[in-house]
C-alpha cells in the first residue's frame, strides 16, 4: 500500500521505528515530514496527510504528535478522512476492521517505539469487516459528515 505518514516535534521520536514497520510490510511511504526537532504546526501535517489519503493518493495515513490528540483531531476535519488515536494493539485491530479507519495516530511522548511499531504492524495488516452491523455504521457515520445524522 502508498502510505502517507507526518509527524510533528513531539512525534518525531517515533519516525524512524514506524518508517522502519512500513518499509519492513513493503508499504511505499509518502513522506510528508517533519524530520526534526524544531517545533512545527500538527495541523499543517494532519491536513497534508488527510488530504492525501482521502483525495485516494495514499489509502492508509499515520500521524504521530506528542500525544496523538491533536493530529487525530485535526485529521477528523478532513472529508474522508477517518482517524483513530491508537494506544494499544487490540483497539489498533478494531480501528481497521470494525472502523475501517485510514489513518492511525500515535503519541509519540505517550507511547514507547516498540509498542508503537507492534500497534502499527496490528493496524496495518488487520483486514475490513464487511459485515452488515458494522458497515450500517460505518454508513452512518458517512452521513454524519454529511450532515445527516440522526
Ligand atoms: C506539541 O507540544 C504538542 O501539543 C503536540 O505534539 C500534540 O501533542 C498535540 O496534540
Amino acid at each position: 500500500m502508498k502510505v502517507a505518514i507526518g509527524f510533528d516535534h513531539g512525534g518525531v521520536t517515533l519516525r524512524d521505528a514506524l518508517i522502519e514497520v512500513l518499509t519492513g510490510l513493503g508499504h511505499e511511504i509518502v513522506d510528508f515530514g517533519t524530520t526534526g526537532p524544531g517545533a512545527v504546526d500538527y495541523p499543517d501535517y494532519a491536513t497534508r496527510v488527510g488530504e492525501a489519503v482521502a483525495s485516494g493518493q495514499c489509502e492508509r495515513g499515520v500521524l504521530v504528535c506528542g500525544t496523538g490528540i491533536g493530529m487525530s483531531i485535526a485529521a477528523n476535519k478532513v472529508p474522508g478522512c477517518y482517524a483513530a488515536l491508537l494506544s494499544n494493539c487490540f483497539s489498533a485491530r478494531m480501528a481497521a476492521e470494525h472502523n475501517v479507519a485510514n489513518v492511525a495516530c500515535l503519541g509519540g511522548r505517550v507511547t514507547g517505539s516498540e509498542l508503537a511499531k507492534a500497534i502499527l504492524q496490528a493496524y496495518l495488516q488487520a483486514q475490513p469487516d464487511r459485515a452488515d452491523h458494522h458497515q450500517r455504521r460505518r454508513d452512518k457515520v458517512c452521513q454524519i459528515e454529511k450532515g445527516n445524522g440522526q
